[in-house]
């Protein structure tokens, strides 16, 4: 049985998660999408709210799993049995910061392996970070996120629409 992690913080979850999600379930018997409590890290969404979401947002994909987990990235890898964990690139800028947590992460577990997929070139601008800054400023994120999520965003800056 061969089970993938895609890991991240999904705070929130835009368009490109989700494509990630689709295209590397394929790949996979189970995808486990896990997303990082992280306390030190002041989230917008609680870590139950994103994994409400994410579930929501998965159902139609049947070997898909959402959990969440605290601490290092390969003890939840343990934890579960997986032994490929996928990200994304989005562009150059990405490759040195994921480079080093996959070598990092291959160096203390050697059975894990990192597989990146490039992102689809629609999604290869977004991120969770500018969707927060464009909501906080009332911006139009209708083409970064998913419509069941624009209005829980914005409302998460006491904006309705
Ligand atoms: O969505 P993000 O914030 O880019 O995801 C980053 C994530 C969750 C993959 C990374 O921060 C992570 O794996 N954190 C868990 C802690 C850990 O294992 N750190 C060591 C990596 S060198």
């Amino acid at each position: 049985m061969k089970r993938a992690i895609y890991p991240g913080s999904f705070d929130p979850v835009t368009n490109g998660h989700l494509d990630m999600i689709e295209r590397s379930a394929k790949l996979v018997d189970e995808l486990v999408v896990g997303v990082l409590n992280n306390s030190a890290k002041k989230s917008l969404f609680s870590v139950e709210e994103r994994v409400s979401m994410l579930k929501e947002l998965t159902a139609q994909y049947p070997n898909v799993r959402i959990d969440s987990f605290d601490g290092l990235l390969v003890d939840f890898a343990k934890r579960i049995h997986a032994a490929i964990v996928v990200r994304g690139l989005r562009a150059v800028t990405d490759f040195e910061y994921e480079l080093q947590i996959a070598q990092t992460n291959h160096e203390v577990y050697p059975e894990i392996e990192t597989v990146f997929l490039t992102t689809r070139l629609e999604y290869a601008y977004i991120s969770s970070t500018m969707v927060k800054e464009f909501a906080s400023y009332g911006g139009n994120i209708s083409h970064f996120v998913p419509p069941q999520m624009v209005s829980r965003i914005y409302a998460k800056y006491g904006i309705t629409k």
